[in-house]
């Protein structure tokens, strides 16, 4: 949602506001640029080689190398009779699978007024315990001053270098050591100390259009450049709304950019194309190209960031003698933050695939969700009453449209109290959401952190008595304005409040609620209406006396997590949560899905969806999706098609829709579009069997469910910079239409194999640009020759009435006439799996053999079992003359038929079919074909 604009005060007023004129009223002048930053003014002013630091008092402790970093002209503490240097205090360790840790804090220097922040429970627990004790090191002189430098090992083929002066720590390949990812190559490292008193003259206070940041700790903002060795790219760093490969933000031809910023905000009305910071902040960069593949660096940090891309040339005229081997390619980047320490992490690669594991390694791989909530989920601003809420659900039913969950906005509320319910308009929740789980239906209800200050409200009256709000920098209780009005915030950064959070989701404390109810956490950034751009002033106070500058990005992390686990709480730890959040931060994965929050109805803003979904995944973030039809706006029917037909490959399917436009369900809009919105929903719900195997990979191993072509493909060079195009898992690859009236389509389809059409099966080349005709059917869509998709083909209201549903394989052979694939399937609820208590196969084709063989149960089976079957194995691209099938076990023979390729929308292709194997999905057997 949204906060009013210029009229904070009067929402009755604002509602007339936001009406049709929709275009670009994003509010640039509510937000703060760099310019008006001083941090990053600062920052962004220093020259290249401007930092004078150098690392002294080096020594391996505890298996990781410290050192203190000092002025090189030995600049004195200020403070009577003392004369120890001021310095920063580093420490790199190494961790398991080629990941170095770089710290840099505040030594023990005078008139340090108290710890920086460092964000807790972010990094994992499996990940601290695969520190390895630094091994080998050597000293060294390198570059061409032969320069006093530290070699450590950081694992097979790479090592870690920290050089003395001036101060570098980089990591390069062993055998030839070229490097390839580095801080402070460029010498833009700087960190302000803190200090205890200003100076004569000195202001720290600052202002912004009418706030004013009491600041009372001074400057102690930190910058640095990082520099990505053998890139051609650079991703990550989410969220904004841009293309995937990140622009450079400064350098030549490049005039008045931003850099991209990293602070959660409630943006109105975002731009589909501007570095500006919105709901969440991952501060996680990748790098790829043709020479070395990939890498990835990872500051942990939760205050305000910006990093600006340098483009090449950037330091022209600066004099900047690279500190690098001349002839190595690279990308520069700065990063600045406002407070906090420095807490990164390099990731050495050097594939997509392998960085992408490493950063996970560090932040938690996604959460499995139940399989509901990998279905359609329909949500509108609002549902007004049961009855609508019954008319909605019958209304499917009638269309013959499968959906999952039906979502309630604020107004369901009473007086936007969350845990409440508008008894007038809703005076049955529970025997509604009763009706609704009768058909394998869920529903969602919206819970917000800001709480309405009102005596009666029993939230507000225990967090107030028990002290459970964010302070204001007076010391009382933060009073800001949102929804309900005047609202405190509660303080997620304390364990024991979050805790006594969950709590509030336990079936007897949340009135009205039952267990086919899940939540939905908004405007967690957190959104202030009234506060300093539309969030918290940044000298609040948290918990252990913590700036609200110091964590902000994380506000909504600690919140998001809260909740999931009081749903984990409410059902004895049996059943998986399911929690959206608007804001995000590095972890954020491990506690359920995020949405790119309040788009508008446009085709930019459609197409734009697809590189911020995908980036959300190189980020960590499997589970996210854009909101169908666009949030503001009332979109033409062929963009709510479109919209559909994409929407339906976002991990996270949901349709939603603000207060103010038409309603949009999918049957609104005349018999043709329902029927090709049906068609859309009916797509993914055939394919759920493949999408659940994905977030199961995610779940094990970080990669994202929809990639990138450059993750699958990462040598070849033409996949670089397309995002206009996905893959889902290995297998499938999606290309939207993002334009009105399209006729036709180009399509890179990369790689030497073949691709087969979705819908006709027809074979295409690979390593080419096709060009398509668009038909309003369906957007171009392609199985990769070599893999096997397994699909659901029968429709049903529901995924959970999809349960006992047989399977059907889909067989894309390759050049050697071979595929494979695999299938995962558990309960779809519970815990259980974690206990093994899951199938998991992998399907090989080789030699005119199918065979299913269990993965991921080494030590001893699964008690799990399922009654699927198979009912169903399609053969695209068998050469003819193969007549027969001999099933095993049973030793069943069975012909090879003509039979329809059966994907909604299809043109009725035909296509080699195996009919009614039968074999039990959870056993071994094979099928022979000749
Ligand atoms: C000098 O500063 C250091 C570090 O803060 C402190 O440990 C030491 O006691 C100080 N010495 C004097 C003489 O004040
Ligand atoms: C998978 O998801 C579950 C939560 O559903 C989580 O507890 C677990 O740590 C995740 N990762 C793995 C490897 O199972
Ligand atoms: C065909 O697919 C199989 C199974 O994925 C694979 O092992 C083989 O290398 C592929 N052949 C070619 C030519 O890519």
């Amino acid at each position: 949602m949204k906060p009013p604009k210029n009229v904070t005060f009067f929402p009755l007023f604002f509602t007339l506001l936001v009406l049709p004129s929709l275009i670009s009223s994003w509010k640039k002048e509510e937000f703060r640029n760099c310019e008006e930053t001083p941090f990053c003014k600062r920052s962004r002013s220093k020259n290249p080689h401007s930092c004078t630091l150098i690392a002294t008092d080096v020594s391996v402790e505890n298996g990781d190398l410290v050192a203190k970093l000092v002025h090189k002209s030995g600049d004195l503490e200020k403070g009577s009779g003392n004369f120890t240097l001021k310095h920063l205090v580093v420490g790199v360790s190494v961790y398991k699978n080629g990941i170095l840790r770089l710290k840099i804090d505040e030594g023990p220097n005078l008139g340090v007024p108290k710890k920086r922040f460092e964000v807790p429970g972010v990094v994992v627990d499996e990940f601290l315990s695969g520190k390895v004790d630094l091994r080998g090191v050597l000293e060294e002189k390198i570059g061409d001053d032969l320069e006093e430098s530290w070699v450590f090992e950081v694992c097979d083929g790479y090592e870690g270098v920290l050089r003395r002066d001036p101060f570098e720590v980089f990591v390069r390949e062993k055998e030839g050591k070229s490097r390839v990812l580095g801080v402070n190559s460029n010498g833009l490292f700087d960190f302000e100390h803190m200090k205890g008193e200003k100076e004569e003259g000195e202001e720290w206070g600052e202002h912004f259009r009418s706030h004013f940041d009491s600041r009372p700790y001074g400057p102690q903002s930190i910058s640095f450049d990082v520099s990505f060795y053998g890139a051609d790219f650079v991703y990550g760093i989410p969220e904004h709304a841009t293309t995937l490969a990140l622009k450079p933000t400064r350098g030549p031809g490049i005039e008045h950019s931003e850099p991209y910023r990293l602070f959660n905000l409630d943006v109105f009305e975002y731009l589909h194309e501007s570095p500006f910071g919105l709901y969440g902040s991952i501060p996680f960069m990748m790098s790829h190209g043709k020479d070395k593949g990939s890498s990835g660096f990872f500051w942990l940090n939760a205050a305000e960031m910006q990093i600006d891309v340098l483009g090449s040339g950037w330091d022209a005229g600066s004099d900047n003698i690279a500190m690098v081997q001349s002839d190595q390619k690279r990308i520069d980047t700065l990063w600045m933050a406002e407070a906090g320490v420095v807490d990164t992490f390099f990731f050495v690669g050097p594939k997509p695939k392998d960085v992408v594991r490493q950063y996970t390694s560090v932040t938690g791989t996604a959460a499995m969700p139940q399989l509901f909530a990998t279905a359609y989920h329909q949500c509108r601003w609002n549902y007004r009453d049961e009855e609508d809420v019954y008319h909605v659900d019958a209304k499917f039913d009638e269309h013959d449209i499968p959906y999952d969950v039906l979502w309630l906005d604020i107004e369901h509320t009473d007086g936007k109290k969350y845990f409440t319910w508008d008894k007038l308009l809703f005076p049955n929740p529970e025997e509604m959401q009763k009706k609704l789980a009768s058909k394998g239906r869920r529903m969602v209800t919206i819970v917000d952190p800001h709480i309405k200050r009102d005596d009666s409200y029993y939230i507000h009256k225990e967090a107030s008595q028990k002290g459970y709000y964010v302070k204001d920098a007076s010391g009382k209780d933060f009073d800001g304005w949102c929804w309900p009005g005047s609202s405190s915030y509660i303080d997620m950064l304390s364990p024991e409040i979050r805790s006594w959070w969950g709590d509030k989701f336990s079936y007897d404390s949340y009135e009205g609620s039952t267990p086919s109810l899940y939540i939905w956490n908004d405007m967690n950034e957190p959104s202030v209406f009234n506060g300093p751009e539309v969030t918290m002033p940044r000298d609040a106070l948290h918990y252990g006396g913590v700036e609200h500058r110091e964590l902000h990005n994380a506000y909504g992390y600690y919140f998001h997590m809260a909740t999931s686990d009081g749903l984990v709480k409410r059902g004895n730890g049996k059943d998986r949560p399911f929690v959206l959040s608007r804001a995000f931060f590095p972890g954020s994965q491990r506690y359920g899905a995020v949405w790119t929050g309040d788009n508008t109805a446009d085709w930019d803003q459609l197409r734009v969806s697809i590189p911020m979904v995908l980036t959300l995944g190189l980020s960590g973030i499997s589970f996210s999706g854009a909101d169908i039809g666009g949030f503001f706006g009332n979109p033409e029917p062929e963009l709510l098609v479109r919209w559909y037909q994409v929407g339906a490959y976002y991990p996270f399917f949901r349709a939603h829709a603000h207060h103010d436009t038409k309603r949009r369900e999918p049957w609104l809009y005349g018999d043709r579009n329902t029927e090709l919105m049906s068609d859309a929903i009916h797509i993914r719900y055939t394919l759920l069997p493949y999408f659940y195997t994905l977030f199961r990979e995610a779940n094990t191993s970080g990669i994202p469910v929809i990639r990138p072509l450059w993750m699958e493909f990462p040598n070849d060079e033409k996949t670089f910079g397309i995002d206009e195009a996905f893959m889902v898992g290995n297998g499938l690859l999606v290309q939207g239409i993002y334009t009105a009236r399209a006729k036709d389509v180009s399509v890179y389809l990369p790689g030497e194999q073949l691709w087969y059409d979705l819908r006709s099966g027809t074979p295409f080349n690979g390593a080419q640009t096709h060009k398509f005709e668009v038909s309003e059917e369906n957007i171009p869509s392609f199985q990769r020759a070599g893999t096997i998709i397994p699909r659901k083909d029968r429709y049903r209201r529901s995924s959970t009435q999809m349960e006992h549903d047989p399977f059907t394989l889909v067989i894309a052979l390759n050049s050697s006439g071979a595929a494979e694939g695999e299938i995962y399937i558990d309960d779809g609820k519970s815990f259980e799996f974690k206990e093994g208590e899951y199938i998991h196969r992998r399907f090989t084709f080789a030699n005119g053999k199918l065979t299913s063989s269990d993965i991921g149960h080494s030590d001893g089976k699964s008690t799990y079992s399922s009654p699927c079957t198979l009912e169903r194995v399609i053969l695209l691209g068998l050469s003819p003359g193969y007549k027969t099938a001999l099933i095993e076990p049973g030793n069943k023979e069975v012909n090879i038929e003509l039979g329809p390729l059966r994907l909604r929308g299809g043109q009725g292709a035909v296509v080699p079919t195996i009919r009614k194997p039968n074999v039990r999905m959870a056993e071994d057997w094979s099928i022979q074909i000749s």
